[in-house]
C-alpha cells in the first residue's frame, strides 16, 4: 500500500501504526513500541493525552476554521497564556502551523523591520524547508534544489567533538562564533538583519553549545544592529529542562519561534517578538498570512498542552529524567567502545557512534544498523546527522517528557542490546542490515 505514497525522506519505517498512547505507540500486528522520538518530537506530553483530546473535541462543538482575519477565543487565551511565560519585551504572537512558517515568519518581519537582508544561522542547524529558511537550514535537504535565497551566511557550530575550526576539544570556548563573525564582516554587503539559532542544534548532532554562547551571539548581533531569533521547535516547553532553552543561556531573543512541541501533536506554531517591532511591522505594511493562521483548534490544543507542562512541571521532569537517561547512556558508553561521545541537555540526548574512539572516525553504516535493530525490538529512536554531509551516526533520544524510570530503563536496555547485537555481526552484515 505505501507504494502509493510519495517517500518524502527516504524509505519508511516497516509496520503500520493504530494507536498511541503515553510512552508507546500499537502496531497493527500488535507491537507496542516504546517511542523515544515523541513522535517527531511534538508528543512531549505523551501521546493522546486526554487534556489534547479533550480541547480538540471541545473544538470541535465550538469552532474548528475561520477566516483569517476572524479570531476567536482559544487564540487570544493561547496568547495571553503563552506571553504569561515569557520576560519582557516578547508580548506579541502570531499563530501558524509549522516550525518553517514560524521561522519565514519571524525572517520576513526582522527583514521588514530591519530594512535589511543579511541572515546568519549555524553550519548542522536545521530551521524547515520552506523556501526562506531551506536556506538557514544546514543539517540536510540542501542539495539538487537548485539555489537558495542569496545573503545567507553560516556560523561554524559549537560541535566541541569535532571543532569546526580545529581549535577545542571536548569544551568549546566559542572561538568558533568569533571566526565566524569575522568571516562574515568580510563578506557582508553592508544589510545585517538577524541570526537564527537553535539552543541546542538537534538534527544536526544534538550539540550543545556552551554556557555563555548565547549571551556572545546577542553581543556580536547588536553590534551590527542584527535581531537575534531562537528557533525553540525542539526545546521550547520543556525538553531541556527548562520552559525555554534561552532561559538556560540568560539571554532573550528579539524573536522566539515555538512549534512542534506547543501543540503536543497538533500543527500549531508561534512567533513571538515585541510590541515594538510588531507595530514597526504593521506600518511597513506586513502580510504573512496563511489559511490556517489564527485558527481556533490548534490553539485549542496548545493551551492545553501548555495547563500540562507548567501543571505537571514537565520541565522538572525533563531535568530529571534527563539526568537518568544520561546516566544510563553513559553506562552504555563505558561497555561499547563504538559509543564515541554521549552529549545533550534535559530529555534531549545524542549518542555518536564512531568506528575507532582514538581516530573518531563516524561510523555511519552502523547508526542505521542500530536504530533498525531498536526498532524490531521495541524501540523507535531517531538517526541523525553525523560527521559527514548525508551520513547518519548519532543516535537522537527525545521521549516524551512524561516518561516514566521503568520506560526509560527500558530504552537503555534495548540500546544496550542492539549495540551488542549489531556489532557482534561481520562489518559486510552491518552495511547490508542498512540498504
Ligand atoms: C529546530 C527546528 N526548527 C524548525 C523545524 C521545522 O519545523 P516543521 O517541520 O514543522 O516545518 C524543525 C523540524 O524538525 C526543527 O527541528
Amino acid at each position: 500500500m505505501s507504494e502509493q505514497l510519495i517517500r518524502y525522506a527516504g524509505p519508511f519505517v516497516p509496520g503500520v501504526a493504530r494507536s498511541a498512547s503515553g510512552s508507546f505507540y500499537e502496531l497493527d500486528d500488535g507491537r507496542r513500541m516504546l517511542d523515544f522520538t515523541a513522535g517527531q518530537i511534538c508528543a512531549t506530553i505523551g501521546h493522546n493525552h486526554p487534556r489534547v483530546v479533550s480541547a480538540i473535541e471541545q473544538a470541535c462543538r465550538d469552532v474548528l476554521h475561520l477566516n483569517s482575519w476572524v479570531l476567536s477565543e482559544p487564540v487570544l487565551r493561547l496568547a495571553h497564556r503563552l506571553i504569561d511565560t515569557l520576560p519582557p519585551p516578547l508580548d506579541r504572537a502570531l499563530f501558524l502551523s509549522t516550525g518553517g512558517e514560524a521561522n519565514e515568519a519571524a525572517l520576513r518581519m526582522a527583514k521588514l523591520h530591519s530594512g535589511r537582508f543579511e541572515v546568519l544561522s549555524l553550519t548542522r542547524s536545521w530551521h524547515g524547508l520552506t523556501a526562506g529558511v531551506s536556506a538557514l537550514t544546514h543539517a540536510g535537504g540542501r542539495s539538487g534544489y537548485g539555489p537558495t535565497a542569496p545573503g545567507v551566511f553560516a556560523l561554524p557550530a559549537p560541535y566541541a567533538y569535532r571543532c569546526p575550526i580545529r581549535h577545542c576539544d571536548g569544551d568549546c570556548d566559542c572561538s568558533c562564533l568569533e571566526a565566524g563573525f569575522e568571516l562574515y564582516d568580510q563578506a557582508s554587503v553592508g544589510s545585517p538583519a538577524a541570526a537564527v539559532a537553535e539552543p541546542v542544534l538537534s538534527a544536526g548532532g544534538v550539540i550543545v553549545p556552551p554556557p555563555g554562547y548565547f549571551v556572545r551571539l546577542a553581543e556580536l548581533c547588536a553590534e551590527r544592529g542584527m535581531l537575534l531569533i531562537l528557533d525553540e521547535a525542539q526545546t521550547g516547553l520543556g525538553r531541556l529542562g527548562a520552559l525555554y532553552g534561552f532561559e538556560l543561556y540568560d539571554v532573550v531573543p528579539d524573536f522566539l519561534t515555538l512549534s512542534k512541541t506547543l501543540g503536543g501533536g497538533i500543527p500549531i506554531s508561534a512567533t513571538l517578538t515585541s510590541a515594538e517591532i510588531e507595530q514597526s511591522c504593521f506600518e511597513r505594511g506586513l502580510v504573512h498570512v496563511t489559511s490556517h493562521v489564527s485558527d481556533p483548534m490548534p490553539a485549542a490544543a496548545a493551551e492545553a498542552v501548555l495547563d500540562v507542562v507548567l501543571g505537571d512541571d514537565l520541565a522538572g521532569a525533563a531535568a530529571t529524567q534527563g539526568q537518568r537517561l544520561i546516566e544510563g547512556l553513559h553506562e552504555i558508553q563505558g561497555r561499547h567502545e563504538v559509543v564515541g561521545d554521549v552529549r545533550g541537555m534535559g530529555l534531549l540526548c545524542g549518542v555518536e557512534l564512531v568506528e575507532d574512539r582514538a581516530t573518531r572516525a563516524p561510523a555511519d553504516t552502523l547508526g542505521r544498523a542500530v536504530t533498525d535493530e531498536c526498532q524490531r525490538c521495541g524501540l523507535s529512536i531517531n538517526i541523525v546527522r553525523g560527521e559527514t554531509a548525508g551520513a547518519a551516526n548519532c543516535l537522537r533520544l527525545a521521549p516524551p517528557l512524561t516518561i516514566s524510570d521503568d520506560e526509560i530503563d527500558l530504552g537503555l536496555t534495548i540500546i544496550d542490546e542492539a549495540l551488542t547485537t549489531v556489532t557482534a555481526r561481520p562489518s559486510a552484515a552491518v552495511a547490508a542490515v542498512q540498504t
